[in-house]
């Protein structure tokens, strides 16, 4: 029976390293970078609300779909979706959906070393003292000299993808488990220390108000990118947390460690928002900042703040690491696949993706800089407004691959996973897997994979493309 097959990859320890590791690829610069500068881009409490929302009904299901699949047929997604698909009699062909997602892993990884890259810059510029008793306007332009300097942006970028795929060639299971141990703990305390930070401002209620107060009216139009945030935040829908479920251990319970990451993860996305604002506000920048936000928060309040030197190295130490066990998860799929594929070594299948990835990933630091104004697909009106060539709004090469990574691929690719779960593998054994006592949380998970979550997901491309 498929329940007894074992990864040539090798297998997590114990339960407590899956979910060390399944937090590793969750937590990243997705909950720290990303979600507080599109909550600011996007109308704050509503786009919150919506990606909560998103979180519960369609996220959540998608991962526990993902981590089963991954653990039934113990193979990398492409080979997973084609073996499990074959047992149960359907085409072969659902592997092509998991491919598609491994090739999306890949894209979001060349824009987010990139990003990884800037953590480890701010790592040695706050050592510097670069920030000592900044001024808000000071933060700013500092953020634009980093990211104007391809020559600087590309350093890093090649150091993050290397330290990332150092790990991976010597084999994931190995490599993460000693890092992470301490590290993400630390991650976690740094944040709340941020957190109480933050509350110390005078500006604290306004950041919990700009979060957590909504206007129904901009509900809709964060719907897609919240929907989108969900998964990559996650790391579902590209088969980077079926890869990890693939080396789950099988007697573990699997859908309390599927629900304890997915908590952590929002937990650390929502404290992250909070502890950022009111920094936000007190400094007088503006939460719709877009990418930056980040990088010019928090210098400005360790800048500002006795120890501040200290705590800002070690915060980006953390959101380092944090963003290298994500990276990890990103190019583990496609490798597995094709060290199962081919005759290659690991090392050899790492570097050569590392550097495919590395490539693309040049795209987006041009996208700061030389190519700046290159713009294309222009988005404010919708999905479908092609090439507009040096206009004004629209998405650089940046925007576009994070646009059709997080908006059109990961939901595409979660879809695809959920229906696999709830309609191709069928309830005996899902049931089998998810090895949910109750036979009500079954039920309940079982229609969440089967229903709610793929219909989410239709009901919100519809909502865009009718909007
Ligand atoms: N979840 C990671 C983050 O939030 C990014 C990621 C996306 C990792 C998809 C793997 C797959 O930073």
């Amino acid at each position: 029976m498929s329940t007894d097959k074992v990864s040539v990859h090798g297998g997590w320890a114990s339960r407590w390293v899956f979910v060390l590791a399944a937090t590793g690829s969750a937590v990243g610069l997705g909950s720290i970078w990303k979600f507080p500068y599109m909550v600011g881009m996007y109308g704050g409490g509503a786009f919150v609300l919506v990606f909560l929302a998103c979180i519960a009904l369609i996220g959540l299901p998608v991962m526990l779909a993902e981590t089963l699949i991954g653990r039934r047929a113990r193979q990398s997604p492409a080979n997973a979706l084609k073996v499990l698909a074959l047992e149960a009699g359907h085409s072969a062909r659902w592997s092509w959906w998991a491919f598609a997602g491994m090739i999306t892993a890949l894209l979001i990884l060349s824009f987010y070393s990139v990003v990884g890259g800037w953590s480890l810059d701010y790592i040695i510029d706050m050592g510097h003292g670069d920030f000592q008793g900044v001024t808000s306007d000071q933060v700013g332009a500092y953020f634009g000299k980093v990211v104007a300097d391809p020559w600087r942006l590309t350093f890093w970028h090649t150091l993050f993808m290397v330290l990332s795929a150092v790990v991976i060639a010597r084999g994931v299971v190995a490599g993460l488990e000693r890092s992470l141990r301490i590290m993400m703990p630390l991650l976690f305390v740094m944040l709340l220390v941020l957190l109480g930070y933050s509350m110390t401002t005078g500006h604290f209620m306004q950041g919990v108000h700009f979060m957590f107060d909504f206007n129904s009216e901009r509900l809709l139009e964060g719907l897609l990118p919240a929907m989108g945030h969900a998964f990559f935040s996650l790391s579902v829908g590209v088969g980077s947390i079926m890869i990890y479920g693939a080396y789950m251990p099988k007697g573990a319970s699997l859908s309390g460690t599927v629900v304890g990451v997915a908590l952590l993860d929002t937990f650390v996305s929502l404290v992250a928002g909070m502890a950022l604002f009111p920094i936000v506000f007190a400094a007088g920048l503006s939460p719709s900042e877009g990418p930056g936000l980040m990088f010019v928060s928090l210098p400005f309040a360790f800048g500002n703040v006795a120890f501040g030197q200290l705590m800002g190295v070690v915060f980006f130490v953390l959101v380092a690491i944090a963003a290298w066990s994500s990276a990890i998860s990103l190019l583990e799929p496609m490798v597995a696949y094709l060290v199962e594929r081919t005759k290659v070594r690991r090392a050899w299948v790492t570097f050569w993706l590392a550097f495919s990835c590395w490539f693309v990933g040049l795209g987006t630091v041009f996208s700061f800089n030389i190519w700046q104004q290159a713009k294309f697909f222009v988005s404010e009106g919708g999905v479908f407004h092609l090439y507009r060539w040096g206009a004004i709004s629209g998405l650089d090469f940046f925007g576009v691959i994070d646009f059709f990574t997080s908006r059109i691929m990961l939901p595409l690719g979660g879809l695809c996973f959920v229906v696999f779960a709830g309609w191709v593998m069928g309830r005996e054994a899902v049931r089998d897997e998810l090895s949910i006592r109750s036979p009500v949380m079954f039920a309940l998970a079982f229609f969440l994979m089967r229903y709610i979550a793929p219909i989410g997901i239709l009901v919100v491309f519809a909502a865009q493309l009718w909007k």
